[in-house]
């Protein structure tokens, strides 16, 4: 079976491949399916804008799809970058200037109190056009400069908890930062109801 990626991100495409590992399932970028203009991510929370992702991209190709959003929640900041952390400082995806702009924001804002996590909300809807949604998170918090050169966006000014908060998400490998991250742990999620799901569908037929 082909599944759609709702995105572009060879990144992505490759964590998926490696965590949804079933047999007979092959993961395809949309711009090997089709081309559409981007639809708009303009809804409140990432659940809506991973299901304007995953539906567009079921609608211009009848295939199933998969598409995820994530991003930085930091509680001194109600929640801020949220749902517009790739464009936060302006542009979107200039990951230099949206740490910078945190770090400012952040500026006089004691250890106890930066503490954040990534989110990150996946949406496969199956050929039938029915919806699993899976989400995942890792805590950590917010430090003082940027540290590491692994990874990418805000990872070198987030501490996650389980390094023991010392080391920056960027000073870990791809390996050691998806066996904990957002999404590794939301399409670990995902497998599991998958596989829940075939397991009941076997059992009645
Ligand atoms: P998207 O869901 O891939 O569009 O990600 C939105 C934005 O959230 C990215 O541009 C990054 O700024 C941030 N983000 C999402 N996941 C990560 C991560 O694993 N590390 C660092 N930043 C992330």
């Amino acid at each position: 079976m082909q599944v759609v990626v709702a995105s572009n991100n060879a990144h992505k495409i490759q964590e998926i491949r490696t965590a949804l590992d079933f047999p007979g399932w092959e993961f395809v970028p949309l711009k090997a399916v089709a081309s559409y203009p981007e639809p708009e991510e303009d809804g409140e929370t990432f659940l809506d804008n991973a299901r304007i992702k995953a539906r567009a991209a079921h609608e211009a190709t009848g295939m199933p799809a998969l598409a995820d959003d994530s991003g930085l929640v930091v509680d001194a900041l109600d929640g801020a970058p949220g749902v517009r952390s790739a464009r936060f400082a302006g542009d979107h995806g200039d990951d230099g200037a949206n740490n910078r702009l945190l770090l400012e924001m952040l500026d006089g804002v004691p250890d106890e109190q930066r503490t954040a996590r990534f989110v990150s909300v996946l949406v496969f809807i199956d050929a039938d056009g029915a919806e699993t949604v899976a989400r995942g998170t890792v805590e950590g918090h917010i430090g003082y400069t940027e540290v590491g050169d692994e990874g990418f966006g805000y990872d070198p000014i987030f501490h996650p908890d389980v390094f023991g908060g010392t080391i920056t998400m960027a000073q870990v490998s791809m390996e050691q930062k998806n066996a904990v991250s957002h999404r590794g742990n939301a399409l670990r999620n995902l497998k599991e109801q998958l596989l829940a799901m075939a397991d009941s569908h076997l059992r009645s037929s």
